[in-house]
């Protein structure tokens, strides 16, 4: 048995199913690009049977990824695998990821089709995504719930069929450790061919154990994880790729397993990841949550200046985290920006696109001492995310009055499709305000559901970052603004909502949009 781990990634497709967590085609490219700087060997890029827009996320993924396998979803049909393999064309390297329900429940109650028909529908998918590409993987949904002569039967047959990886989906986050590998150990034993496979485990969070699964499987023989940046998924979330990946590193002497994953591009893919959709990560979280290594106590901080292993298991530079130190001021120049940028691993398209980056530092600089990595993530990130929309809408001027005891007013000047508009408009605080006074004018008729700030860098001066979750008939989208006045922040990240929407990029969610 191989002594290698592949870390499949499916924060594009499962960890985008969860809801608000949709993204645009350049997002999803934008994360994917991330994720090959990762090094992760596996892709899931989408479903590109369930919309257009997904389609085409797609196809541009595996158009511009070189280094890992790209791969769609796509239910047991000949629609779906045509439509993923069409997708994945351009791909260097190209899997098709065909499932279909085994358990009872789901046979039943969801699917309607008999257990036979389903063992058909599952040979005959198989037999014909082989026609488009030796890379196929099976999965059996909701399988950890599925009758073990019944799942016997399905995968056996499967990977006769030419299934060169078989994915036992813990769906609804149903397993237990032990139980769980106890049934990939079963499966193993108990078919025939099991061997002419790669077995993988997808497990969901809603008991909080889908990493602890995902690993009792991997000591069970599964050499394949399915996972996602922050654990981002539908419900309580899929396996955190960090927390998996960080585990068989942090303790080879357990699992005696490699990865390929370079770990520190880990911290700012989880970044990236949370600016897009929106989702923030929680402060305990293992390995990217911001106190994951802060050292509190006082008997702590003693014994890890003394020596850094007594309470650290994992150095935090070894999984992307800066020092958090002051990098750069108001007299830097051009090339120790650019140089600065190097080192963090961003890579801008263009000149123009540096060019304007640090122009964006030097008037950070004006309004902040201090520049620290974060900012610098955060400014190139902001350009990214103000880049992403078009530019139907514009923030031209802005001022906003409050007073204790009084009720704030906002003044907000924005242009509209070239056309300047001024207005005034007062509410409960002057975030409110000022984005009451834009949506007056741009007229949207959206529902916020969700509005979060988050201090990039400690202290008072700290940029504020914030993300607003806009929804419209379906559709839904983030907007994310970054800058020192946490109102200007706001709007910025309004704006950005409004532009997205605005253009035809948006998606709607897979979920919302399958038939
Ligand atoms: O959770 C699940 O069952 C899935 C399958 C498509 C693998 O995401
Ligand atoms: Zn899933």
């Amino acid at each position: 048995m191989s002594d290698r781990l592949i870390i499949f990634d499916t924060t594009l497709r499962d960890g985008e199913q969860s809801p608000g967590a949709s993204m645009t085609k350049e997002e999803k490219l934008r994360i994917a690009k991330q994720l090959e700087k990762l090094r992760v060997d596996v892709i899931e890029a989408g479903f590109a049977a369930s919309s257009n827009g997904d389609f085409e996320a797609v196809r541009s993924i595996a158009g511009a990824i070189k280094d890992s396998t790209v791969c769609s979803l796509a239910r047991a049909n000949d629609r779906d695998i045509a439509r993923a393999a069409e997708a994945l064309q351009g791909a260097k390297s190209m899997r098709i990821h065909t499932f279909i329900a085994t358990s009872a429940l789901h046979m039943e109650k969801k699917l309607r089709m008999s257990p036979e028909q389903v063992l058909e529908q599952s040979k005959l998918s198989v037999r014909f995504a082989r026609k488009f590409t030796d890379n196929v993987e099976f999965s059996p949904e909701d399988g950890s719930r599925s009758d073990i002569d019944f799942l016997c039967r399905v995968l056996e047959a499967v990977i006769k069929e030419g299934a060169s990886t078989i994915n036992i989906a813990d769906t609804v986050g149903y397993g237990v450790p032990e139980r769980f590998g106890d049934l990939i150990t079963t499966l193993r034993e108990r078919i025939p061919n099991s061997d002419k496979a790669v077995w993988s485990v997808h497990c969901h969070n809603d008991l909080g154990m889908a990493v602890a699964n995902s690993l009792a499987g991997v000591m069970a023989g599964a050499r394949q994880v399915e996972c996602t940046i922050n654990g981002l998924g539908e419900r309580a979330g899929n396996t955190s790729l960090e927390e998996v990946v960080m585990a068989v590193k942090t303790r080879r002497d357990y699992f005696g397993l490699d990865v390929g994953i370079d770990t520190a591009q880990i911290v700012p893919s989880s970044r990236l990841v949370s600016g897009i959709t929106g989702f923030p990560v929680q402060p305990n979280k293992a390995v990217v949550g911001a106190n994951a290594f802060a050292h509190a106590s006082g008997i702590h901080q003693d014994g890890v200046l003394k020596q850094r292993d007594t309470y650290e298991i994992m150095r935090a530079e070894d999984v992307g985290w800066t020092t958090n130190k002051i990098v750069l001021g108001k007299l830097s120049g051009r090339n120790a920006f650019k140089q600065r940028l190097q080192e963090l691993g961003i890579e801008l398209e263009s000149e123009t696109d540096v060019n304007a980056a640090f122009q964006r530092f030097k008037d950070l600089a004006d309004r902040k001492a201090d520049i620290y990595d974060e900012d610098i993530q955060a400014l190139v990130s902001d350009q990214a995310m103000q880049q992403a929309g078009d530019e139907h809408y514009k923030l031209v001027a802005m001022r906003q009055h409050s007073e204790m005891g009084e009720q704030p007013v906002a003044a907000v000047t924005i242009s509209i499709g070239g056309a300047e508009h001024t207005v005034e408009c007062s509410g409960n605080g002057p975030v409110d305000a000022t984005l009451k006074a834009i949506e007056q004018k741009a007229v949207s008729g959206t529902e916020m559901t969700l509005y979060s700030v988050n201090a990039i860098s400690g202290g008072t001066e700290a940029q504020g970052e914030v993300t607003v979750r806009l929804a419209k008939g379906g559709r839904v989208v983030n907007g994310v603004g970054a800058d020192p006045d946490i109102v200007v922040a706001s709007a910025k990240a309004y704006i950005n909502a409004l532009n997205k929407l605005h253009s035809n990029d948006t998606r709607v969610n897979p979920q919302i949009d399958t038939p």
